[in-house]
């Protein structure tokens, strides 16, 4: 029989690893906190004072409300958890957007009452916020903003309601999923339209004659006009999101593709500058994105990741390996190891002023210190030790952070296993190519660079194998570079 402690250390492992992401959420600062507060606590009032709007005020009243507001109140905290544990770099302003959209859609809903239809007002915040922050948020944020009325809901017709509803959801997932936003365009056409033939039948075509060209073109036509309303303020959203992007700092799909665009300036004179770097970003992108594929990460982000990896080679290409034409190394100029880690450091602490100056987002930036962790710069650690100097392990490790997320934990072991895979023989067998990788995964693994990424046992394998399989379809068209002995700088 299993003892009951190895039982229940199983039940709390299988527990944690469900809990994807296992990042922390990025701390907010107490007047954020406050503020954010402030706005759920107005929200809740604006949501629930028209129950003591009444002739005479009875305790019952008074409990319905406080019951109200207790409510509306709890579901903005559930709201604003939900958004962290969906999106663990999500910081202050965009939680702040997502409370006050829901408050101008509360405030909105008390001035227009039923005048304005429903749809008008819950879907294009949807679209928003399952843009920016995610399927699951925008769901989160539709159900509250569909329940919640500070009007009765006898006012408001049941079925336009619900109609709302499946908009709201429909605009929730496939806004997570869109990548284009040609694709963004075409939704907003179709939801309207969606709508129209929705309330066509649901709510009945006798009261309205779309036939009588007269009552389309007036208010009377209210199933028209809502659809019709509806598509404007879609589309007048979709360009807005670009500047929600740069206010609130929102991550799209659109955005990360537009950022994967090697023309970019950055990309542009990574190119140029260091074509060696540029060369080693285009195969990494390769191995990590088949990898990512293969356990079902986030394809476009790894994709844009990797693209600006190494950016900050470019405040000193030529001290590393793949840039050198091979006459001369900086490194053996200097003679001094403890000088050359500082430089290797320096590709990460440049790649993050690269990264605020070009106003990368976060979880792009993460990759740059992140894919070399905390790192041993085994090479030059071996100097130090053959010259004998004074030092501390910790002068030949990258500061770190470790992989906080399973896509940077997959580049930092597409950029390990890059260099070697380059440098195998070119009539190298499967086998040893994977156990070359074996060899540099494991190496990371014991090192204990991969314990917050998350990556299960069977997710390295997945890895290793998605490795495997692009070093075999490059394999025939490889250029054999030249190996050199400090082939480890990357
Ligand atoms: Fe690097
Ligand atoms: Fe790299």
């Amino acid at each position: 029989m299993q003892n009951p402690t190895s039982f229940l250390k199983k039940l709390r492992y299988f527990w944690k690893r469900s809990q994807f992401p296992v990042q922390g959420p990025i701390e907010i600062s107490t007047v954020d906190k406050l503020i954010i507060f402030l706005i759920c606590i107005v929200i809740s009032i604006i949501s629930s004072y028209k129950i003591l709007l009444v002739p005479s005020l009875e305790i019952s009243d008074i409990f319905s409300w406080g019951v109200t507001f207790a409510e509306v109140l709890f579901v903005c905290g559930f709201l604003i958890l939900i958004s962290r544990k969906e999106n663990p770099n999500i910081n202050s302003r965009q939680i702040l957007l997502i409370v006050a959209l829901l408050l101008i859609v509360q405030m909105i809903k008390n001035i227009f009452g039923s005048g304005l239809s429903p749809l008008s007002i819950i879907v294009p915040p949807a679209l928003i916020i399952s843009q920016g922050m995610g399927t699951i948020t925008a769901l989160a944020w539709v159900s509250i903003a569909s329940l919640s009325w500070p009007d009765s809901l006898t006012n408001i017709n049941s079925n336009l309601l619900l109609i709302t509803l499946i908009c709201a959801c429909i605009v929730s997932v496939l806004g997570g999923k869109i990548r284009s936003r040609a694709q963004l365009l075409q939704l907003s056409i179709f939801v309207p339209i969606g709508a129209l033939i929705s309330q066509w039948i649901l709510i009945g075509n006798e009261e309205y004659s779309l036939v009588d060209k007269q009552e389309i073109l007036t208010s009377n036509s209210k199933i028209f006009s809502d659809s019709f309303l509806l598509a404007i303020i879609m589309l007048i959203t979709i360009l807005f999101i670009p500047i929600f992007e740069s206010i609130f700092g929102l991550l799209t799909k659109a955005r990360l593709l537009e950022l994967a665009d090697k023309e970019k300036p950055l990309i542009r004179r990574l190119s140029i500058e260091a074509p060696g770097t540029f060369e080693h970003t285009l195969l990494i992108c390769g191995l990590a994105e088949e990898a990512t594929r293969m356990i079902g990460g986030d394809i476009d982000l790894i994709k844009t990741g990797s693209l600006y990896h190494d950016v900050g080679k470019l405040h000193a290409p030529n001290w590393f390996i793949e840039n050198q034409d091979g006459s001369k190394n900086p490194h053996d100029e200097i003679d001094d190891p403890l000088k050359s880690a500082e430089v290797l450091q320096a590709h990460v602490d440049e790649g993050l002023k690269f990264a605020r100056k070009n106003r990368l987002p976060k979880p792009i930036a993460n990759f740059i210190p992140e894919h070399q962790g905390t790192l041993k710069m085994g090479y030059f650690l071996n100097k130090a030790e053959e010259k004998k100097l004074n030092f501390n392990e910790s002068d030949f490790r990258y500061k770190g952070p470790i992989p906080q997320s399973k896509e940077t934990a997959i580049l930092m072991l597409a950029d390990g296993c890059e260099a070697a895979l380059r440098a195998m023989d070119i009539n190298a067998s499967g086998n040893e190519a994977l156990e070359t990788i074996s060899k540099i995964v494991n190496s990371r693994k014991v090192d204990g660079q991969l314990k917050d990424s998350n990556l299960s046992k069977g997710e390295i394998f997945l890895i290793k194998k998605s490795f495997l399989n692009v070093w075999k379809r490059i394999r025939h068209r490889r250029i054999q570079y030249p190996t050199t002995k400090n082939n480890t700088f990357s």
